[in-house]
């Protein structure tokens, strides 16, 4: 028997009724046999300051911690501005300082993100990807999963009620889940 894999899941929001939180526990409800999810709050992560790059707060070691203890990496984003929020941004800067410290070097990574636009914050997964290029993570291309107008897809309780978005976030779990173990041969 194979190790499961484990993953390590978080968002790009603060806020409490958060459609991208709610993707992260549509993703709980069905991640596979073989691996394990594990969702982080990055609520209280301070804005990165570089003069205390070396002595980070409880929340950032904790945060780094995890991530290098995960297999796989799923980050679900909102679209802010046609970009990343600055509160995704300002966990990954953290996440990946002291220079030589970066906690995502070499880590598969999966995206998703909801948006109540049109285009599912596109425009914010393609600027994510960027910043993957330089944290030398390893972005699954596909499948895209990407949530437009997704008030209606998502109840007040914060459930995913759209099957065929649950479905592509079923298929994004095992395309990761594959890709990880690729990876780690
Ligand atoms: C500052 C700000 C900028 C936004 N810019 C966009 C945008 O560029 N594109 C988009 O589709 N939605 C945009 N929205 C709407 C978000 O899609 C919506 O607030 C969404 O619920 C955010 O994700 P969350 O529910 O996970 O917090 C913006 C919202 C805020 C607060």
């Amino acid at each position: 028997m194979p190790q499961n894999i484990s993953i390590l899941g978080f968002a790009g929001s603060l806020r409490k009724g958060s459609y991208n939180k709610s993707l992260l526990r549509a993703a709980l409800e069905m991640v596979p046999a073989d691996a394990e999810l594990e969702i982080f709050d990055i609520e209280g992560i301070p804005p990165f300051n570089q003069d205390l790059e070396n002595q980070p707060p409880e929340k950032v070691k904790e945060f780094k911690a995890k991530i290098r203890a995960a297999d796989a990496i799923l980050i679900a984003t909102p679209e802010y501005n046609y970009s990343i929020p600055g509160v995704l941004k300002n966990a990954i800067d953290n996440a990946s300082r002291p220079y030589g410290d970066n906690a995502f070097d070499g880590k598969p990574v999966a995206i998703m993100g909801a948006s109540i636009g049109m285009l599912g914050t596109a425009r914010s997964q393609y600027h994510l990807r960027q910043s993957l290029v330089f944290l030398n993570m390893y972005p699954l291309n596909q499948p895209e999963v990407m949530v437009p107008f997704a008030q209606e897809k998502i109840d007040q309780n914060g459930q995913v009620i759209d099957q065929k978005t649950r479905e592509k976030i079923r298929e994004l779990l095992e395309a990761l889940i594959i890709w990880t173990r690729r990876l780690k041969k």
